[in-house]
């Protein structure tokens, strides 16, 4: 076991460090108003008209466009080893694609090797990417199994390393039972963490599964068969009775069906602390695309739990965000090349569960969701950035812009479109599910931690310049809502006066 973690010092700009927009719209959750900001060493210091500005400092024009938190990626997937491939978005290549589509923060899943304890496995995933991360980032652990050990090292987790929420999986052959998904719940909630489930019945899953091979259905059109709404829709009610019995908060991945989305409603009415996360891909696809005669095409499409082939969930999970229903949209990025996916060429069941996303997700969920008059640019930052930010306790830091906020910021251009294709996106997969889709909305800057690294489209990411966040146990938003209206940053006005913690954090870590 080695724990030395490389300090990545907070800002590896001197001179340009200073950057002022004039002119936006800046978008937050709770409105928009029309103010100048300015940025110095990576955080937000000024918003408000007429601002006194140090000579020098360059201007940026958003004029016509919108000014958004930039988005906050909470479900990705990068060099991930699963079902015998290993995922080919690394954290440097998947960071960079992120920055491209306007995402200024990734939340990874650190999932424990075969052997590997979860203490383990948090040093070396932090080894892994704290050189290769373009923007910052956090992770959340997966626990394949249960233990005391496990029980012991969530607590270290938590109170040392900056990790504030688990993945419990309730299918896969490393699924926990329900026995064991109430001892991770209740640790959860007694170290005040988030207990995250991917929700379907594993054990349905095996035996459907055995029987349409037997039936010689082995192409990718068995993949949902195996896994039906009602397959998903049991696991997501059954984590909240376990979670309500403990008084844990559940945050439920990758809701892709209406028959799991209604479940979390009622929950919700009924008082469970649930969230629900909607993927990209879901918001924009149905399960037409993985019956393609085109094998390569269906597989490309195979994500666990699938796409559904109800053509009319796509828009229906789009109106449960807009309801609060669901709260977050995250991508799923676990990206495996066609030949990678051709393991399952005999078998459905061994096709790398996985799709693209986190380049395209602000884009596709503008397109989707704005540009068709289903939710507005307000909702769109509540669930593309700052609910992430509220349930992983990274707000108002990440996920707002006021000041004291880091200054990762998105200028946005609600008139300009692009067409997505795998030809040009900068993710390391060869294939994209959005191929040809064309979005109105375009990232025109990218501002991470103060640095434009899109620049009038341009991508100029920095590789290791992200840092790691350690998110702390607790949040309010989902142990003590009632607080979370105090943190919310002064919108107008100047920091100078403010002793910023961050400066105080940069000259330690120098
Ligand atoms: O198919 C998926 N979702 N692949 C990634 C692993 C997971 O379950 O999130
Ligand atoms: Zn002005
Ligand atoms: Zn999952
Ligand atoms: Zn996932």
């Amino acid at each position: 076991m080695s724990t030395p973690v490389k300090k990545v010092p907070i800002h590896l700009q001197s001179s340009q460090n200073r950057l002022v927009i004039r002119h936006g719209k800046i978008v937050n959750e709770d409105g928009i108003t029309e103010d100048d900001i300015y940025i110095e060493d990576g955080f937000i210091k000024q918003i408000g008209r007429n601002l006194i500005i140090p000579g020098g400092t360059r201007t940026i024009d958003a004029r016509g466009k919108y000014i958004l938190p930039g988005g906050i990626d909470p479900h990705t997937h990068f060099e991930f080893e699963f079902m015998g491939s290993k995922s080919v978005d690394d954290f440097y290549q998947g960071t960079k694609a992120a920055l491209a589509g306007g995402t200024t923060m990734i939340i990874d899943f650190a999932f424990p090797k075969p052997g590997e304890s979860i203490l383990d496995c948090f040093y070396n995933y932090r080894q892994t990417a704290d050189d290769k991360v373009c923007c910052d980032y956090s992770l959340h652990m997966c626990l394949p199994h249960w233990s005391e050990q496990v029980k012991r090292e969530m607590e270290i987790l938590c109170k040392d390393h900056g990790i504030n929420s688990f993945k419990m999986f309730m299918a896969y052959n490393f699924m926990l039972n329900d026995a064991e998904l109430y001892s991770a719940f209740e640790q959860c909630q007694k170290l005040g963490a988030v207990a995250q489930v991917h929700a379907e019945n594993g054990s349905i899953i095996a035996k459907n599964v055995e029987r349409l091979l037997a039936k010689g259905i082995v192409g990718p059109e068995g993949h949902e068969l195996s896994r039906p709404e009602e397959v998903e829709s049991e696991a997501v009610n059954r984590a909240c009775v376990i979670a309500k019995q403990v008084d844990c908060p559940l945050y439920v991945v990758h809701v892709m069906s209406k028959q799991a989305a209604e479940v979390i409603s009622l929950a919700r009415k009924n008082n469970i602390q649930v969230y629900g996360e909607a993927l990209v891909a879901g918001l924009s696809k149905d399960g037409s695309h993985c019956t393609h005669n085109s094998f390569q095409y269906s597989a490309g499409h195979i994500l666990s739990p699938p796409l559904r082939s109800d053509p009319s969930t796509p828009l229906a999970l789009l109106n449960f965000l807009a309801q609060d229903v669901l709260q977050v949209v995250g991508s799923d990025n676990c990206t495996f090349n066609s030949k990678q996916k051709e393991l399952g060429k005999d078998n459905f069941s061994k096709i790398p569960n996985g799709v693209n996303g986190v380049e395209d997700r602000m884009s596709v969920v503008w397109e989707k969701g704005v540009h068709a008059g289903v939710i507005d640019p307000t909702r769109f930052v509540a669930i593309t950035s700052t609910n992430a930010a509220k349930i992983f306790n990274l707000y108002p830091r990440k996920g707002y812009i006021g000041i004291g906020s880091d200054a990762d910021i998105v200028i946005w251009n609600p008139t300009a479109t692009r067409i997505i294709s795998a030809k040009t996106h900068h993710q390391a997969v060869d294939f994209n599910i959005f191929e040809g889709l064309e979005c109105h909305g375009v990232p025109e800057y990218v501002i991470v931690n103060g640095r434009v690294v899109v620049d009038e489209g341009q991508l100029k990411a920095v590789q290791g310049f992200g840092r790691f966040i350690e998110t702390a146990v607790f949040p309010p938003f989902v142990y003590d809502p009632a607080k979370v209206e105090d943190l919310k940053p002064q919108r107008n006005g100047n920091v100078d006066e403010i002793q910023d913690i961050r400066e105080i954090e940069k000259i330690i870590s120098e």
